[in-house]
């Protein structure tokens, strides 16, 4: 099947309490790793690209290596989405450039200003067929070169949310409710520690998530920043010469609760980087010699594969629903 929007998939998800998938894609090695992964899981799939990413990759040869993805994998619906988009000029050049979502970022400006921006991406998207994703709230975190720290970053205020979609028309709505972009989401002093000295950061706010959905029920609900930062991939960094101390992410079993409410869409990145950046470490120092990125990026994309498996099955619950 072509590339396709996110509304089928998310009023599948709505009512089938689970949530889609959408991963970060920067290079072949990514999109091959996730999309084998969502093949093999018969899973509906999100592909997402961001500023960032068009800027190391082009946005031609990533919308290609997409395409490619798609014929590989007639029998799933993938949807190809900006992430981040930063203007009403980067959304346009998307939607004109073959992506079926784009998503609208103004959540830093003030509420009416965000609105105005979001409400004209959805007038040129919705006339195009594009679907169109806004933000409330923001999340704490490292997003491109723009760093929101613990104390700027605020939650969702569930008594905008109604205004903001009626006077805006997106399709769905990305909310802060304690989840958090990149490695390192929470700081030693906000959280406590476990048996391990492993980091447990505080839990998700899932009053706000709630009260939200209660305000807008059947809307589709969006969760950034839901990492969950897996030890096993810290140690395998730090063990191979990285530093990555206190690395710490969203706890599976709150991102999956979350799936099973109104979250249609769960955004993930860091995991990837980290599973990859991890196998690529462990294989230099076992094969000093080797100098064939075919011999390296090989299991780095065996180990995207398997963190989106497992990611599909045990998080999001979306295996087998495409
Ligand atoms: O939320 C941000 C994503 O992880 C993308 O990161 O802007 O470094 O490509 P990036
Ligand atoms: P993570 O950094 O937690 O993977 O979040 C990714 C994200 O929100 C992309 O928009
Ligand atoms: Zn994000």
């Amino acid at each position: 099947m072509p590339l396709t929007t996110t509304t089928e998939m998310f009023k599948k998800a709505y009512d089938g309490g689970y949530a889609v998938g959408a991963f970060n894609v920067n290079n072949m090695e990514i999109v091959q790793g996730i999309t084998e992964a969502a093949r093999e899981q018969h899973a509906p799939l999100i592909l997402q690209v961001s500023k960032g990413a068009r800027a190391y990759a082009n946005h031609t040869y990533l919308v290609k290596l997409v395409e490619a993805a798609v014929i590989e994998c007639p029998d799933i619906p993938i949807a190809l989405h900006l992430d981040h988009g930063p203007d009403f000029e980067t959304c346009k050049s998307c939607i004109d450039g073959g992506f079926t979502s784009v998503m609208i970022d103004a959540s830093s400006k003030p509420f009416a200003e965000n609105i105005a921006i979001t409400r004209k991406v959805v007038e040129y998207a919705h006339d195009h067929g594009v679907v169109v994703e806004a933000e409330l709230g923001s999340l704490a975190g490292v997003e491109d070169e723009v760093n929101v720290s613990a104390e700027d970053s605020s939650y969702t205020r569930p008594e905008e949310v109604e205004e903001f979609v009626s006077k805006t028309g997106c399709d769905s709505l990305a909310i802060a409710i304690g989840t958090s972009h990149g490695a390192y989401k929470f700081t030693a002093a906000q959280c406590t520690r476990n048996e391990q000295g492993v980091l447990v950061p505080p839990p998700l706010r899932f009053d706000i998530l709630e009260e939200v959905s209660r305000r807008l029920p059947g809307f589709p609900i969006v969760l950034h920043g839901s990492s969950s930062v897996p030890q096993e991939f810290v140690k395998m960094i730090n063990e191979n010469g990285g530093k990555m101390p206190d690395a710490v992410g969203i706890p599976e079993e709150q991102l999956r609760k979350a799936a099973t409410l109104s979250v249609c869409k769960i955004n993930i990145d860091s995991d990837l980087r980290l599973a990859m950046t991890g196998s690529i470490r462990q294989y230099f120092a076992e094969h000093p010699d080797h100098f064939d990125p075919r011999q390296y990026l090989t299991p780095a994309r065996a180990n995207i594969k398997a963190i989106v498996t497992h990611k599909l099955i045990n998080v999001l619950g979306c295996a087998g629903k495409a």
